[in-house]
């Protein structure tokens, strides 16, 4: 196999084949399916590094699933897949490795990447994070002033946000809960004044965190996080009170960061794909270096199977062509993530990023454009607060969403039966989202016949339902891997590149070009009508302020 060389999916035979297959299926109801297949609950089933994932309620075949894993196979997926943990440089367009896997390595046998054992580089680091954590949750690391470090603070934005403030939600439970954690991302100036308004900054740590260091809306914050600490402790507090975690030294110290209180990581671990790395410090003070690993561990449980799995049993390979299937063939455009959590409130908005910053392209590994769709749309809302405002979409709308149900059958906090409460309810939206209900069962319900086309739910909605016993850092690693890899199957599939992100490029350049014609009324400007206008209203606005 040629990592540089993309295969177009649509003239191998299995696309073909699954063509052919496709419009049966469109038409096929999941009550049929479920009619044919007795047991096919279990039958569709997979498990894995502790999670159960139920694909029943997608509307496949055991001759569409076949047809998608010969499509694996023509599009080289389980090759690139082996290309990927072995470090060759998948991610052709910037010419890097896509080693994320690697930071979950336990220690231990070497990893060599162009010269280099990544085991030892990434254990070194969590070393350094450990040592670090320990001594702010211990209370060794203080302020300037000597008091006690009560409030981190961190500052970063995409893949340097999304991934640390949704695992400190997710993992609130095994948290210091003497200790308040805050996420400061947007330039948007209301961001980082809430964030500190009630805070003592003798007491707070800020973690800069940055692939690049070169974010303008992270480093913006930053320099106000930091004249918030000089005004109020002076310029030589700064290196008790900020810490920073990049690819880049250099520019670290630029920013007045002592690179000695830097945490660094490396070029081949993708923004998206980092919170486990160093960007994941925050995560790390919150619930300590051993829940950290913990949560490790569920990331390489799911490494190792979708590594070693049999492709029929294998969950992140079925997950991402029953994606590709959803997507292409039966012309879904849209997927919800509905987790039956709150603390995962912030996953749908982490997938976000993860799934749509990944496979949104449009021309393939050697720039041909595609002519067929890639990336579908991700987002969601925890049950059961979705299922009154957006589900009525979902159940009876015109638009057909695939839907992602997570559930934990064990509640972190029992009070009386709600766990059993909230289950019911996600069980009952999958049944219902896959089964519907005819007219001829509300006619029998005795519904007037002016209702029945109302209270008809068309079902034939696919689901994939994913259970695991608890929501614990083993178990949130192994959710985030299984996502990490079916995006990245999707991608082979699709022969894009997963890894690369140039279409949110050009928006940053022409913000920093724009800002000094907003900070200039007597520029004259030469944009586009409608730009130039709405920035002639902007100053008029704003010179009122
Ligand atoms: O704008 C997109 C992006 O490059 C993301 O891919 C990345 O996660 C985010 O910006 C932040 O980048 P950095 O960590 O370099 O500040």
């Amino acid at each position: 196999m040629n990592i540089r060389e993309s295969i177009d999916p649509t003239r191998t035979a299995a696309w073909q084949r699954l063509e052919a297959l496709a419009p049966d299926l469109r038409e096929r109801h999941l009550r049929e399916l479920f009619a044919d297949e007795p047991g096919r609950g279990p039958a569709w089933t997979l498990e894995a590094a502790g999670l159960r994932a139920d694909f029943s309620k997608q509307r496949v075949t055991h001759e569409v699933m076949a047809a998608l894993l010969s499509l694996a196979d023509d599009c080289e997926v389980l090759a690139r897949r082996d290309a990927m943990f072995e470090g060759q440089h998948i991610n052709v367009t910037e010419d890097r490795s896509v080693l994320h896997t690697a930071l979950r390595l336990p220690p231990g046998p070497a990893l060599d990447v162009d010269g280099v054992n990544v085991v030892a580089e990434v254990n070194d680091v969590l070393e350094r994070m450990g040592g670090f954590a320990r001594r702010v949750r211990n209370g060794d690391w203080t302020g300037a002033s000597g008091r006690r470090i009560r409030n981190v603070i961190n500052i970063g934005i995409g893949g340097s946000d999304l991934g640390p403030a949704m695992a400190y939600i997710a993992l609130k439970f095994y948290s210091d809960r003497a200790m308040t954690f805050r996420f400061v991302s947007n330039v948007d100036p209301t961001d980082i004044s809430e964030a500190i308004r009630d805070l003592d900054p003798a007491e707070t740590l800020f973690i800069v965190a940055s692939k690049t260091f070169g974010t303008q809306e992270t480093l913006t914050n930053a320099k106000a996080a930091r004249q918030w600490v000089v005004d109020a402790l002076g310029e030589d507090a700064v290196e008790k009170h900020f810490v920073a975690v990049s690819t880049n030294a250099e520019r670290v110290s630029a920013f007045g960061i002592d690179t000695a209180n830097m945490f660094g990581f490396w070029d081949w671990v993708g923004g998206r794909y980092s919170m486990d790395s160093a960007i994941g410090l925050s995560t790390m003070i919150a619930v300590g270096p051993d829940r950290f690993r913990e949560m490790l561990n569920g990331f390489h449980a799911m490494d190792e199977h979708f590594r070693h799995a049999d492709p029929s049993s294998n969950i992140p390979l079925r997950m991402g062509l029953v994606a590709v299937w959803n997507r292409d063939f039966l012309g879904i455009h849209t997927n919800a993530v509905l987790p039956y959590a709150q603390f995962l409130s912030r996953f749908p908005a982490y997938l976000q990023q993860l799934t749509m910053e990944s496979n949104g392209k449009s021309v393939r590994l050697d720039g041909a454009r595609v002519d067929y769709d890639t990336g579908a749309i991700y987002w969601g809302e925890p049950g059961t607060n979705g299922q009154h405002s957006f589900y009525q979409l979902l159940h009876q709308g015109t638009e057909i969403v695939a839907c992602d149900f997570i559930l934990f059958a064990q509640a972190l906090e029992p009070v009386f039966d709600m766990q059993d409460m909230l289950a019911a309810n996600a069980l009952a939206q999958a049944a219902v989202l896959a089964f519907g209900r005819t007219a001829e069962e509300v006619r029998a319900e005795g519904v007037p016949e002016a209702l029945v086309p109302h209270k008809v739910m068309p079902g034939n909605r696919p689901s994939t339902f994913i259970l695991a016993a608890r929501l614990d850092p083993h178990a949130l690693g192994a959710l985030i891997a299984l996502y990490e890899h079916s995006v990245f199957v999707q991608g082979a599939v699709w022969g894009i590149d997963s890894f690369d992100q140039w279409g949110v490029e050009l928006g940053k350049a022409m913000a920093n070009s724009i800002l000094p014609d907003l900070q200039d009324a007597d520029r004259p400007l030469d944009r586009d009508s409608s730009t130039n206008d709405l920035i002639r209203a902007y100053q008029a606005m704003h010179a009122t302020t």
